[in-house]
């Protein structure tokens, strides 16, 4: 399986910002991704047309951070998966924590926004994770089995449907975090044994990855991807800098 480096830019960058980011990226990843790796940028909704067009022609493929659901109404002041297809989109974040938060996503649209994505054929990363509150209870498994039963429910993976699962532990987001090797290790298997409960087994293997992401940078990039359990990271802030995000492609 390739190992996915997925940088999330959230916010963080202004249009002029990702511009630059996107052109430096571009010109040094143009053709050179050392084999077996998957980089994919996902930048915010606004710049999302601009860095498209620069990404274009390099080895760098694009996902974004969401859409409404209701991909055939107008809504005022929303974002349509079919906008995102015509731009090119390969991926799309789902059920981000913040996502969650802000918008008030409960389990059942995150699922109704997967369906949408995957009949468009964009690849869903579908993040899940606990905070810090469930993770001291001994709530934590019940809590990620209960994201991954509702968040997958009706989801058939056909033959080269891909879906990416992201362990994005709320703690664990920076300036927090990150969390240790044997903890990601440990819950990666976890969410794995659950999925087979959810997924046939040939699916699993063949078409799912499972992500981390929570603080991953340039120093702890190689110890994470080390975790034969880890297929990929899903990186924040260190994927708005080009310095870090290179390191990082490159570790
Ligand atoms: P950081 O890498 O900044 O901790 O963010 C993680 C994240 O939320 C990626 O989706």
């Amino acid at each position: 399986m390739k190992k996915y480096i997925i940088g999330n830019w959230k916010t963080v960058l202004s249009p002029k910002q990702s511009e630059k980011l996107a052109i430096a990226l571009g010109k040094k990843f143009k053709q050179k991704i050392k084999t077996g790796r998957e980089v994919v940028i996902c930048p915010s909704y606004l710049d999302i047309a601009n860095v498209a067009s620069i990404i274009k022609p390099t080895k760098i493929n694009l996902g974004a951070q969401g859409f409404f659901s209701g991909n055939y109404q107008a809504i005022t002041g929303s974002v349509s998966v079919l906008a995102l297809k015509e731009l090119g989109c390969k991926y799309v974040i789902l059920g981000h924590s913040e996502a969650r938060l802000a918008y008030k996503l409960d389990d059942m649209q995150i699922n109704h926004q997967i369906r949408l994505a995957a009949e468009q054929g964009l690849i869903p990363i579908l993040c899940i994770g606990e905070d810090q509150e469930t993770r001291a209870s001994n709530q934590k498994e019940m809590f990620i089995k209960n994201q991954l039963v509702k968040g997958l429910t009706n989801i058939r993976l056909r033959d080269n449907d891909k879906l990416i699962i992201a362990y994005e532990p709320i703690w664990a987001i920076s300036p927090n975090g990150p969390a240790q090797l044997d903890e990601i290790t440990r819950m990666h298997t976890l969410i794995r044994r659950l999925l087979l409960e959810i997924l046939p087994a040939n699916r699993l293997n063949k078409n799912v990855a499972i992500v981390y992401g929570g603080s991953v940078d340039a120093n702890n990039i190689k110890e994470i991807m080390g975790s034969a359990a880890v297929d990929g990271v899903l990186i924040g802030k260190a994927s708005t800098d080009f310095d870090s995000f290179s390191s990082i492609i490159n570790y």
